[in-house]
């Protein structure tokens, strides 16, 4: 493709007249570029700008302004943009005479054509794989999560109303607005990235934007053995309880690894298989070439328009689904997925926020209860017993590392009480000198659990031995 034509019409005037930076020296002429540094080297360098920098970006980013035509720049694709701004940016540099190493003006460059024409200063941190969560609670305070610990970084945003401009551009992506009048909103990045703005007046401190990073390499179960977030036998049971089609619940605190899980665990699904995914958001990946993905949608400014996980979940029954996976149970729709659970769609899975497997099932209870189905209580708890046969907990231990807790199935009522038997557990030894926990991953020392004859349907009667053997207890 042809490079686009050079935009001279998107310079307004003259550079600016040049302005003597007190007692600095004339710039050297610049050496002839250097490779730019690798993206991870760019991120240290971020964090340890000072507040002269800062400054300095401040003066040259309102002389840019002050030169270029904004709304011309919007319509060059973002290369020769990017460009233009760098042409620009080089002139006021050598016209202000401001002193500067080669790698802080490409840094600089670099923190400017982000500004104008992407997400500003959080686009290093969006850059970097590493990161779970990005936090920015206002302009001057920035975390992130990285391996599993929230740190705070120096990112900072020249003021709210240039945060809220960056918010507004992500939302607008979504054909969202935030504003005074509609000040919370949920919206997702190009890349997938999730996220949420609640702005002030709700925010006292500023516009507060949170985001998880989507991953494009999706953790596998491999990994997590690697992690040690699960042992070899424990994964391997995960394997038989999904191929052998059981209803399973995963269970676990905010970002303790659910939806990685439940992604993991979509991948025994047969390729021939008809899978629907409700979520809020779109972030599962699922492998397999028989796959409708269903999102979400809130209300739309004047309050209409909202589609919610119910209706999504109520209208799959009607998509011939052979199994329904449901990003994130909350509401009313735990009856209806319980309902698909029991009436033939064996194999589906949700995720859902609980401390343990057994807060998991009397939160589905309390769910449906609150939504206004009007049932005894120990017909709702027939229907979970009936519905479901494994929950899975995963949890985010204190020292930031993900584990999978329990392996738990769902034997059945005694009277009025849900009967259930762990099959695997972690069992937490101590600490090593690192301050990382240790632990173990330990059968319960059950010989034949509850979905013993599914496995042996499935042919997978040996397998199940073997691990279960293999976990010991
Ligand atoms: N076992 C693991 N080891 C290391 N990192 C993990 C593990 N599981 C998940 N993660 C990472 O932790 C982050 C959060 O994971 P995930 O989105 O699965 O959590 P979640 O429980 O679904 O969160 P939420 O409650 O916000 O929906 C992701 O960046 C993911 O890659
Ligand atoms: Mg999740």
């Amino acid at each position: 493709m042809p490079a686009a034509p050079r935009p001279q019409a998107a310079v307004k005037s003259s550079v600016p007249e040049p302005v003597a930076v007190k007692g600095a020296p004339k710039a050297p002429p610049p050496p002839a570029p250097a490779a730019p540094p690798p993206k991870q080297e760019k991120v240290r360098q971020v964090l340890q700008q000072s507040e002269q920098y800062y400054a300095t970006k401040t003066t040259i980013f309102n002389a840019l302004i002050d030169t270029i035509d904004l709304s011309q720049l919007a319509q060059l694709d973002s290369d020769s943009a990017r460009e233009e701004i760098r042409d620009i940016v080089v002139e006021i540099i050598s016209i202000k005479n401001v002193v500067m190493s080669l790698s802080e003006q490409e840094q600089l460059l670099d923190d400017i054509c982000n500004d104008v024409l992407g997400y500003g200063p959080l686009e290093p941190l969006l850059a970097r794989d590493d990161i779970a969560d990005i936090m920015v609670n206002g302009a001057d305070t920035t975390y992130i999560e990285v391996n599993g610990k929230i740190e705070r970084t120096n990112i900072r945003f020249r003021d709210n109303a240039q945060l809220m401009n960056i918010c507004q551009r992500i939302v607008s992506q979504v054909g969202r607005r935030v504003d005074d009048s509609s000040p919370i909103c949920d919206a997702r990045l190009l890349d997938g990235s999730r996220v949420n703005v609640i702005a002030p007046p709700l925010a006292i401190d500023g516009p507060t934007l949170t985001i998880r990073k989507f991953k494009k390499d999706k953790l596998r179960l491999q990994d997590l053995v690697n992690f040690g977030s699960i042992s070899e036998p424990g994964a391997e049971l995960l394997r038989i309880i999904g191929h052998s089609r059981c209803n399973i619940l995963i269970s676990g605190g905010t970002g303790s690894g659910k939806t990685t899980l439940l992604n993991c665990l979509t991948g025994f699904i047969e390729p021939g298989e008809r899978v629907i995914t409700c979520e809020d958001s779109a972030e599962l990946q699922l492998q397999q070439p028989h796959v409708v993905r269903l999102e979400t949608r809130p209300p739309n400014i004047e309050g209409s328009g909202e589609i919610t996980m119910r209706d999504l979940v109520k209208n799959c029954l009607r998509m011939r689904p052979e199994r329904i996976i449901v990003g994130e149970v909350r509401g009313p729709e735990a009856f209806d997925l319980l309902q698909a659970m029991n009436t033939g769609h064996d194999g589906s899975m949700g995720t859902l926020h609980a401390n343990s497997p057994r807060e998991a099932l009397s939160r589905i209870e309390s769910m449906i209860t609150m939504g206004g189905f009007s049932l005894p209580a120990k017909t709702i708890r027939e229907m979970i017993v009936g519905s479901i046969d494994v929950v899975v907990q995963a949890s985010r231990l204190r020292d930031g590392s993900r584990r999978i807790m329990n392996i738990t199935e769902v034997l059945g009522l005694e009277g009025d009480t849900i009967v259930l038997q762990d099959v695997l557990k972690y069992e937490i030894e101590g600490e090593d000198e690192n301050g990382r926990v240790v632990g173990k991953h330990r059968g319960t020392g059950i010989g034949r659990p509850r979905f013993w004859d599914r496995a042996s349907y499935y042919n997978l009667e040996r397998e199940l031995a073997l691990a279960l053997d293999e976990l010991g207890g």
